[in-house]
């Protein structure tokens, strides 16, 4: 799955820079994409992407310290970024450190600074939990914040979270969701409902990657 997702992220991202002369790209967090972003750190998917063009955002983050264990910025600059040559004023961590609110208002201003006042980020990333959240938007929890960012108190550790908001989420080129593991198969069953912000996606701008056993999950919805 890994090296599939490797290959389409690097597809889209040198369409990207091709039509615009830049690629906006939002890390999940989580570990599902670890193996994605050690295949985009070797040689074979590096290859074609312009990285020096690409702005690295994150869709979420645990509130702390930059390079706290749980942080999703820690995780991705040693899987990915320190291994590529993006321009480190092209990196726009989510300053989880200010705490929820000013990190979200400090992160609001910078989405609306690098994705202009339309923000339309060419390709975002996203995990999925197995309660069906995506960043840090939860079932049954509030999903559009200021339409551009969400923060708030997560039903799981580490709770306080800062995360992009569905209205953003749903103006991306294209979203690529990435599920493996059996304890994602319900998860996967729930996209096909309206209860996880996921399947508020349109059609032909979300893809899905799932492995055999996340994939399970279509069998049952
Ligand atoms: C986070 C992620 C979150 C993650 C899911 C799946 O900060 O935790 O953004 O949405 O993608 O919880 O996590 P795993 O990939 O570790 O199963």
């Amino acid at each position: 799955m890994a090296e599939r997702a490797a290959l389409l992220v690097t597809r889209i991202l040198r369409r990207a820079v091709r039509a615009r002369a830049r690629a906006t790209l939002f890390l999940a967090g989580g570990t599902t994409p670890l193996p994605l972003y050690a295949r985009l750190a070797e040689g074979r998917a590096r290859g074609g992407v312009s990285w020096r063009a690409v702005e690295v955002l994150w869709t979420d983050e645990r509130c702390g310290p930059p390079e706290a264990p749980a942080s999703n910025f820690r995780a991705a600059r040693e899987a990915l970024l320190d291994k590529l040559p993006v321009a480190p004023r092209a990196v726009h961590r989510i300053p989880g450190e200010l705490g929820p609110e000013r990190g979200a208002d400090a992160y609001g201003q910078t989405l609306r600074e690098v994705l202009g006042s339309r923000g339309r980020p060419d390709l975002v990333l996203l995990g999925l939990g197995a309660d069906g959240h995506s960043a840090s938007l939860f079932p049954r929890q509030e999903w559009d914040g200021d339409g551009w960012v969400v923060s708030g108190e997560a039903p799981l550790a580490p709770r306080p979270r800062i995360s992009i908001a569905l209205p953003l989420l749903v103006r991306a080129r294209t979203v690529l969701l990435l599920a493996s593991g059996p304890e994602k198969a319900e998860a996967v069953a729930r996209l096909a409902s309206r209860e996880v912000p996921a399947s508020q996606l349109r059609p032909g701008r979300l893809v899905w990657l799932l492995d055999v056993a996340a994939a399970r999950g279509l069998a049952l919805s």
